[in-house]
């Protein structure tokens, strides 16, 4: 029990509370995970996208409207071309499955973050899932890849810049609801809940904007082991808290 006052009934299972539109999920421990194994890191990736794939669909079957997942950052390049080399591979898996067996999902997906980087093959892929799903009514699943908070916001701000130099916007009208309609997450809301797994507390460069607001909670389980128990529990430590959005 908490030594603070409370002012809302103490929730203790997901039927009674008011699910987040928007979760947010840091990946992370897939290689802690591999090495407490004595296996290489790529494994500990393998076993990580078998995790996104079971929580998505979980996410999706409880009626969240949102999931952005963080999966390759602005910074993970700074990793062993052979670990790099595991993780496209495994994207290109996850998103061959998906344009193969998913024919009938409801899950509409999208990519944020820099995706001029990527190979062809990668692109093309990208794309075809997104057009194929666009149109569908169920959750929405961003994936973050080559996604950074600050490079999001460059990028917002170049075209901000752009659209007042050739006279389309004056720069008067700049607000943080336009800033926020440059960025990837155009039309979305912001998200509620942000879990980080593996015991992290930091924000890693992930929706920096976004997450101003944002209730965060730090797991002690690396992402290989997480379970739907864990997301459970994540929401409900979430519907326990008090959001302010700094009133009283
Ligand atoms: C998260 O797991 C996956 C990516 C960043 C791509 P890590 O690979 O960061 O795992 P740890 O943090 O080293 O355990
Ligand atoms: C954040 O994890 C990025 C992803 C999960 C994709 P990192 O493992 O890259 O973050 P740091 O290096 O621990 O901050
Ligand atoms: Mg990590």
């Amino acid at each position: 029990m908490s030594i603070f006052k409370r002012k809302k009934p103490e929730y203790t299972d997901i039927s009674q509370i008011q699910l987040p539109e928007h979760i947010g999920i840091i990946m992370d421990g897939n290689g802690r995970w591999a090495k407490k194994r004595g296996l290489p890191r790529s494994a500990g990736h393998t076993a990580g996208a078998q995790t996104f794939r079971k929580i998505a669909r979980y996410c999706s079957n409880i009626g969240i409207k949102v999931l952005t997942v963080y999966a390759f950052s602005t910074e993970n390049w700074r990793r062993p071309e052979d670990e790099i080399n595991a993780l496209m591979k495994l994207f290109k898996d996850y998103l061959e499955e998906s344009i193969r067996d998913f024919k009938d999902d409801s899950i509409v997906l999208k990519f944020i973050g820099d995706r001029s980087v990527f190979s062809d093959d990668l692109l093309e892929l990208m794309t075809e899932n997104e057009e194929e799903s666009k149109n569908r009514d169920g959750m929405v699943l961003n994936i973050a890849m080559n996604y950074g908070g600050r490079a999001e916001l460059v990028t917002a701000m170049r075209g901000i810049a752009g659209d007042v130099r050739d006279g389309k916007l004056s720069a008067e009208a700049i607000d943080e609801q336009l800033i926020s309609d440059y960025l990837y997450t155009k039309g979305q809301p912001d998200p509620d809940l942000i879990i980080r797994p593996s015991g992290e507390y930091r924000t890693s460069n992930f929706l920096l904007w976004q997450s101003a607001y944002s209730e965060y909670v730090i797991m002690d389980v690396l992402w290989p082991d997480f379970k739907e128990e864990h997301l459970n529990k994540a929401l409900i430590e979430y519907a326990n808290r008090n959001r302010r959005f700094g009133g009283v």
